[in-house]
């Protein structure tokens, strides 16, 4: 083929994503707890002690590994396709025009590393994000949940798909409620994931729509006035900012522990995003607020289940995809499956 022909099918590809915000279904399918239990006994253990090493060098570990899996999930399904690196003719979710600051893949790869050392062939990149967000719970103090494994990896991931499916930090309960209903998730899923923002740091950008041109009475007076001096330079606001270090705790009171300070936060004005005060602020979603402010069990029980339905949407199973060798790689001939519009698994 051509390059000529390769773009215009590119292009082709990117309009049909950006068209069909089609619904995914949670596919229970083959998806099992103890999936690799004969095939990689040591699974688990790999997984919890890197997690750990990590914490140990950086208690802030646990934010952006356990945010990786929300936005794999969100962009195609749970299919790894996060972890893709772009190539020459395809830009991947990476690489989106609007940077989502996604970090900790060396610790994806690290962990695969260790997989190939002791079970060559056999866990898929996916997995390790599903399981590698549930010990960054467990490793910020909250509990130690089951999740579902035998996802397959997928062979594509594009930069566009990410800015189509992902929540914007400025929505309302209205808008954040459309984008979890595509991809099959709830009013009262998208509350308690959203309590993933117990721990975890964000950057000046993500709040520029409750500080410029006005900052959002809302936000505590005290509180603000941090969130401004840390965010303009002589009165204009740092944008692009995600060069700066400049970074807030999501959760300024217990910012690296798992707990269900974000809720108790929300009532007391202190959701840092929009998105996350507006679950406080709108009547539909207000109660929950509520039930999990006071009450951590409750928190921790539905955070768990609602992590397993996220862990389901749109999976690759059974011969479908492949194990990755490497997780920022399709294998083989690494051939973008761009170029072959019949084996775009995305629209499955
Ligand atoms: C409800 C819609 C959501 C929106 C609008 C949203 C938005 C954001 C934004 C804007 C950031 C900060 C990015 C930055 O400034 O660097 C962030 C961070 C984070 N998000 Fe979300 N998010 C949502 C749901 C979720 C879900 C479902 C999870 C996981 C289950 C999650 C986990 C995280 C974590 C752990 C961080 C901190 C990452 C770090 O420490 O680097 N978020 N989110
Ligand atoms: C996005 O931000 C990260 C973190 O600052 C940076 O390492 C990366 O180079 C940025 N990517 C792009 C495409 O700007
Ligand atoms: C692909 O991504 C990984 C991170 O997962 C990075 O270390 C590596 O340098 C990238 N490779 C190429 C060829 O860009
Ligand atoms: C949510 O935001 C949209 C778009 O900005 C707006 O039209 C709508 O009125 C808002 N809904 C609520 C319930 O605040
Ligand atoms: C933050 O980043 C912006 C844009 O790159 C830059 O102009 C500004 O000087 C930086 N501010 C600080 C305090 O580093
Ligand atoms: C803003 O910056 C100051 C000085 O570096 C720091 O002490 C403070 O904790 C920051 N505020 C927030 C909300 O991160």
């Amino acid at each position: 083929m051509g390059k000529k022909s390769v773009m215009v099918c590119i292009c082709i590809k990117l309009l049909m994503l950006l068209k069909i915000r089609h619904k995914y279904l949670i596919t229970a399918a083959a998806l099992k707890v103890d999936f690799y239990k004969n095939a990689c006994p040591q699974l688990h253990e790999i997984v919890q002690k890197v997690v750990a090493t990590e914490f140990q060098l950086d208690p802030t570990s646990p934010g952006p590994q356990l945010r990786l899996f929300f936005h794999d999930c969100f962009v195609g399904g749970c299919d790894a396709s996060v972890l893709l690196n772009s190539t020459d003719v395809n830009q991947a979710e990476k690489d989106a025009a609007v940077n989502f600051s996604l970090g900790s893949f060396f610790v994806i790869d690290e962990i695969k590393q260790q997989l190939e050392q002791e079970c060559p062939g056999v866990v898929s990149c996916a997995d390790v994000l599903a399981l590698v967000a549930v010990y960054s719970v467990k490793q910020a103090g909250g509990p130690l949940y089951e999740i579902d494994l035998g996802r397959r990896d997928g062979l594509t991931s594009y930069a566009a798909s990410s800015e189509t499916f992902l929540p914007a930090f400025s929505l309302n309960v209205s808008g954040l409620l459309e984008d979890f209903h595509v991809v099959g998730l709830n009013l009262l899923d998208l509350v308690v994931l959203s309590g993933a923002h117990t721990i975890g740091q964000a950057h000046c950008n993500s709040i520029v729509d409750r500080l410029y041109p006005q900052v959002d009475p809302q936000y505590p007076k005290y509180y603000s006035k941090q969130l401004v001096a840390n965010c303009t330079d002589n009165g204009y606001f740092k944008l692009p900012n995600y060069d700066n270090n400049t970074q807030f705790f999501n959760d300024p009171i217990t910012p690296t522990r798992f707990d269900n300070q974000y809720f108790k936060n929300l009532e007391a004005n202190l959701g840092l995003f929009t998105s996350d005060e507006s679950l406080f602020n709108d009547e539909r979603t207000r109660k929950l607020v509520e039930t999990y402010a006071s009450n951590q069990d409750a928190f921790f029980k539905q955070f768990g289940i609602s992590l397993r339905r996220m862990g389901k949407i749109g999976v690759l199973t059974g011969t479908q995809g492949q194990i990755r060798n490497q997780c920022w790689v399709r294998n083989s001939h690494n051939v973008d499956p761009a170029l072959d519009p019949a084996s775009l698994d995305f629209v499955s």
